[in-house]
């Protein structure tokens, strides 16, 4: 089985090294940390939760798992799966920080070539993604947390994957093995411009610049992957609306406007950089 659970993970409240037992993982000092039925573990302590629910709600999660499912990005996938496999050792340790519902990590799983093991660690802070990754996919370890305190130990990881996600770049260099790599995927100027053209009065041109490569890193690569996908349907139309910070961003109006549409023809615009640690 070329995908199994990465199991270094360490306590939240003091970085000790949890051990799994039947249904929880417990550290030396008595922490203990329930496994859910679905399989996912909770390991954001309270004192760190910035709300009662936090990252990406139910609803949310919920169109984005119907989204991705339908394929539509999966042209982005493979180029982050393309982005990940040069250099990767034979007992590889991969982390997505802002694993979502679990997505990125089930197209990786599909490409993971024969003579590759690679241990699997999907880290979201809503515990609604976590549940759905957990349930589509048991195979990788699926934990409830934050990327500001990565619980796995310094020097654990080959790859980071950070997929329209919040980095923490000081995190990501502390958890990657020296050499490890981290993957960014960043909407580019152009992504989904069509859909913001008809839901805001007027598109502010983001220019885009240079990118620049965070302290610890040096940037090995990047691509750009773009292409035009069309959506059929006002349920897939609404569902990319869902899963974005558009539906709470942009006016009634606009709202209303793209409630009418039935087909959205859109440009994906999407940036992968690869980053190696220093
Ligand atoms: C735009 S979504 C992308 C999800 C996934 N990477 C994908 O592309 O399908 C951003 C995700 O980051 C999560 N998130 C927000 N803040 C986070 C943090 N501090 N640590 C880890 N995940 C976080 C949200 O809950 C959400 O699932
Ligand atoms: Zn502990």
């Amino acid at each position: 089985m070329p995908v199994t659970a990465f199991h270094r993970l360490v306590c939240p409240l003091d970085g000790q090294p949890l051990t799994r037992q039947n249904t929880a993982w417990q550290c030396p000092q008595g922490h203990s940390f329930d496994i859910a039925r679905q399989g996912y573990v909770h390991l954001l302590p309270v004192q760190k939760k910035r709300s009662k629910d936090p990252g990406d709600s139910k609803a949310m999660v919920a169109a984005r798992q119907r989204f991705l499912n339908a394929g539509y990005y999966r042209s982005i996938a493979d180029a982050l799966n393309k982005a990940v496999m040069p250099g990767l050792p034979t007992d590889a340790a991969c982390l997505d920080a802002g694993c979502g519902e679990g997505y990125y990590l089930r197209q990786l799983g599909h490409a993971v070539p024969e003579g590759i093991e690679m241990q699997v660690l999907g880290l979201d802070v809503s515990k609604w993604a976590a549940l759905s990754a957990a349930k589509q996919d048991p195979a990788p370890a699926w934990v409830v947390g934050t990327n500001a305190h990565i619980p796995v130990p310094d020097n654990s990881l080959d790859r980071v994957l950070c997929v329209f996600g919040f980095p923490v770049f000081d995190e990501f260099a502390r958890v990657l093995k020296p050499g490890g790599r981290l993957i960014m995927v960043d909407p580019g100027s152009d992504h989904l411009r069509e859909l913001r053209d008809i839901i805001y009065p007027s598109v502010t041109e983001r220019p885009e610049g240079e990118r620049v490569v965070p302290e610890s890193f040096q940037e090995e690569s990047r691509e750009t992957v773009r292409e035009t996908i069309v959506l059929e349907g006002g349920s897939n139309i609404a569902d990319l609306l869902a899963m974005t910070p558009h539906l709470y961003r942009a006016p009634a109006e606009g709202l209303a406007r793209a409630a009418e549409l039935t087909r959205l023809q859109l440009t994906l615009d999407v940036r992968i950089q690869v980053l190696e640690v220093t």
